[in-house]
């Protein structure tokens, strides 16, 4: 296996200082920032727009993971992209049309991700995997950090990393929600490519240490330990 992705959410930085909360991620050694904007619609929370991103973009090397947990993102995309986004992950949930608009991030430049909330079955996005570069599997009902991993949802991280083998795909698998060093170990056993962790990462008091933690882990699933 490739080495373990770690993606630290902003999420759960102090929203008062995001310059100091992107610089704080990139500085622990962990691979992406993890954007999650919220509508107040498709969701119970209300976050950023894309002025925040572009504005944050020249203050971090790293590349920037959006998630888009909004209605219509077909009306988003475009303005994430301009601002920055390298990867933009949408919800199966809300549109129609996945395919066109996995296409369209994809005119853009920028690297396409489906996501599904914990009531969505792997089927749901079966028919989009040859097409996306990522599936983000939410392991709690967003809208908030610091929920607890719903553990059900490890066998939908089984399911599609034995629909990527199967089929011969090369799509990266992404794991939202209750990840820390109590569950690390099931989500990587599950077949996660990228981590993202919110209050994991923010509420330690060494959050490089969790990203090496997370990495080691990651590491001791390659080996067969
Ligand atoms: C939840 C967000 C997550 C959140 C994860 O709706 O999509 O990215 O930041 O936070 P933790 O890791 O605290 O569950
Ligand atoms: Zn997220």
């Amino acid at each position: 296996m490739e080495d373990l992705l770690v993606a630290p959410s902003i999420l759960s930085a102090d929203f008062s200082d995001l310059r100091g909360g992107a610089r704080t991620i990139e500085a622990s050694g962990a691979d992406w920032v993890h954007l999650d904007v919220m509508d107040g619609r498709f969701v119970p929370n209300l976050t950023f727009g894309p002025k925040v991103v572009a504005d944050l973009r020249p203050h971090c090397g790293l590349a920037f993971d959006v998630h888009l947990m909004t209605e219509k993102p077909e009306d988003l995309v475009e303005a994430f992209a301009k601002a920055g986004a390298d990867w933009i992950s949408f919800h199966i949930e809300a549109t129609v049309h996945a395919h066109r608009l996995v296409q369209r991030i994809h005119d853009l430049g920028v690297k396409a991700g489906i996501s599904l909330v914990p009531s969505t079955p792997v089927s749901a996005v079966e028919e989009l995997l040859p097409f996306v570069d990522l599936v983000l599997v939410m392991t709690v009902n967003p809208g908030f950090g610091g929920q607890a991993l719903i553990g059900s949802c490890l066998r939908k991280i089984e399911s599609l990393s034995g629909l990527r083998r199967s089929q011969g795909l090369d799509f990266l698998i992404s794991v939202d929600g209750g990840v820390n060093r109590a569950t690390t170990e099931a989500v990587i056993g599950a077949g996660a490519d990228v981590l993202v962790m919110g209050s994991a990462f923010f509420g330690s008091q060494d959050p490089a240490g969790e990203v090496l933690a997370a990495r080691a882990q990651g590491r001791s699933k390659a080996r067969g330990n």
